[in-house]
């Protein structure tokens, strides 16, 4: 038997899960959302979704994971042995293994926005070419998806570095730096004309915007963005040393998310006004609006543009990739531990799959527009499928799990370190998970099935 890895210290902890958390569903698939779901009313329901839903999974996850020491059906299989619970860590499993392909789809979509970006050619276009320029691109048939397989390689190239090596190194250093980035292009963006409009539609909340869907898709963002009901963050947690405070890293790293998420908000949005953009655009508002500000940025000189450009592209792409990274390893640990198989046959495998699906979803931009499941094309039909369904389900499970199967002295022992720290905040946590968060979501599935 392997000997499992762990992650190095607390700052490496909070980094993979901050690192798996913050990615393109902060930068791309939250400001579009707020667009579409009507504004500064969709933020605040996303943050109460946070708090009130997702943190309390995030922490069953980590208790789950943690005590365990393992992927997700081996997780179920050793604290619940010979019960239907097992098909909750089967479901675990494959469901990141669907956001994961069509993720890289996106991811794709940033590997030739970095190309674009180094050789200059958004450099001096104005905002209704790069439109045009994006919609071409992604209805296009090959271009797509030769990128979502580069961005596949690469995901493929980091887990294969393994734990320690790959990952945490690798978030380490490239978190900072699109934090910064976020914080500079916000800055400039509210200094353009026109931006006060976009600034507005993220602080003024109409309320009369809202309903059950609204609600269902700022659950689905919430768990989406934190990485839950999917098995990742348990698996990261398996690899969480006994001596780490899960409260510290839990809240850490939701705080950080959700900082990402609004910072992001207010980089693009104002942009978004200021440019003339749609804010209900969809999937296309970040790549639309992005080059933008860039060039604005620029002050007219082309290659400080290109610079900012360039800078900015890369770090989404590394964000994208620290939490694909994250979706990847759930398949690998499954197919490691579980199936026996080495490392490398286990990504080779795990790539094959969502490469597959993926071009899929990237053909539902282009030749397989035509085709619908449920009304929605591949691409939008999985999104919603796996953010406003499976993974709140799956999360549902996790507290169900953590709340009333596990013994309370046993989760008790995991959340507090054997009594020795967050003696406090159990009981509030433990309210959280048992009642709050499965009562939520059951009353949210609800409303959205039957209004
Ligand atoms: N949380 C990631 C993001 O916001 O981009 C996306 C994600 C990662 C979803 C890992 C699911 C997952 F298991």
């Amino acid at each position: 038997m392997n000997k499992r890895e762990t992650f190095g210290g607390r700052l490496g902890v909070i980094m993979a899960m901050a690192g798996s958390a913050i990615g393109l569903g902060n930068i791309w698939r939250f400001p579009y959302m707020v667009g579409e779901e009507g504004g500064a009313a969709f933020i605040i329901l996303y943050i109460l979704a946070s708090f009130l839903l997702a943190l309390p999974i995030f922490f069953s996850e980590n208790i789950i994971g943690r005590r365990s020491g393992s992927n997700a059906v081996g997780a179920m299989r050793k604290m619940a042995p010979g019960t239907a619970w097992k098909w909750v860590g089967v479901l675990t499993v494959l469901s990141p293994m669907i956001v994961l392909s069509y993720y890289s789809v996106v991811g794709g979509w940033s590997v030739e926005y970095l190309f674009k970006a180094l050789a200059f050619d958004f450099t001096g276009v104005p905002p209704e070419k790069i439109t045009g320029f994006f919609s071409r691109f992604i209805s296009s048939t090959w271009e797509p998806v030769v990128a979502h397989t580069i961005f596949i390689a690469l995901t493929a190239g980091i887990i294969l570095g393994g734990v320690r090596k790959g990952i945490e190194k690798f978030s380490k250093v490239t978190m900072p730096m699109l934090f910064v980035l976020i914080v500079a292009i916000t800055i400039y963006g509210l200094t353009l004309p026109g931006a006060r409009a976009g600034v507005d539609y993220l602080l003024k909340p109409d309320f009369s915007k809202i309903g059950a869907g609204t609600i269902a898709s700022a659950m689905g963002q919430a768990f989406f963005s934190l990485s839950l009901g999917v098995g990742t963050i348990l698996t990261y947690a398996s690899y969480v040393r006994k001596d780490e405070n899960l409260l510290v890293s839990g809240v850490g790293t939701a705080v950080a998310d959700l900082l990402f998420a609004i910072l992001a908000g207010f980089a693009i949005m104002p942009a978004v006004f200021a440019a003339g953009i749609a804010p209900g655009a969809g999937p296309g508002l970040v790549f639309d609006t992005l080059p933008f500000i860039f060039n604005k940025m620029g002050a007219g000189i082309p290659w400080i543009s290109a610079i900012i450009a360039i800078l900015f592209f890369l770090t989404i792409l590394v964000a994208a990739l620290t939490s694909a990274i994250s979706m990847f390893e759930v398949g690998v640990a499954y197919l490691t531990e579980e199936k026996g198989m080495s490392r490398r046959l286990a990504t080779l495998a795990v790539a094959g799959g969502c490469w597959i699906i993926g071009i899929l979803c990237s053909l539902s931009f282009g030749p397989l527009s035509g085709f619908h499941v449920f009304g929605k094309s591949i691409f939008d039909f999985l999104d919603s499928l796996c953010s406003n369904w499976l993974m709140p389900f799956g999360g549902l499970m996790f507290t169900l799990f953590v709340g009333w199967k596990m013994k309370r002295s046993d989760v008790e022992d995991e959340f507090t370190n054997g009594g020795k720290v967050n003696q406090k905040a159990f009981p509030v946590v433990g309210f959280l998970i048992r009642f709050v968060a499965p009562v939520g979501i059951v009353i949210i599935f609800l409303t959205n099935l039957l209004l």
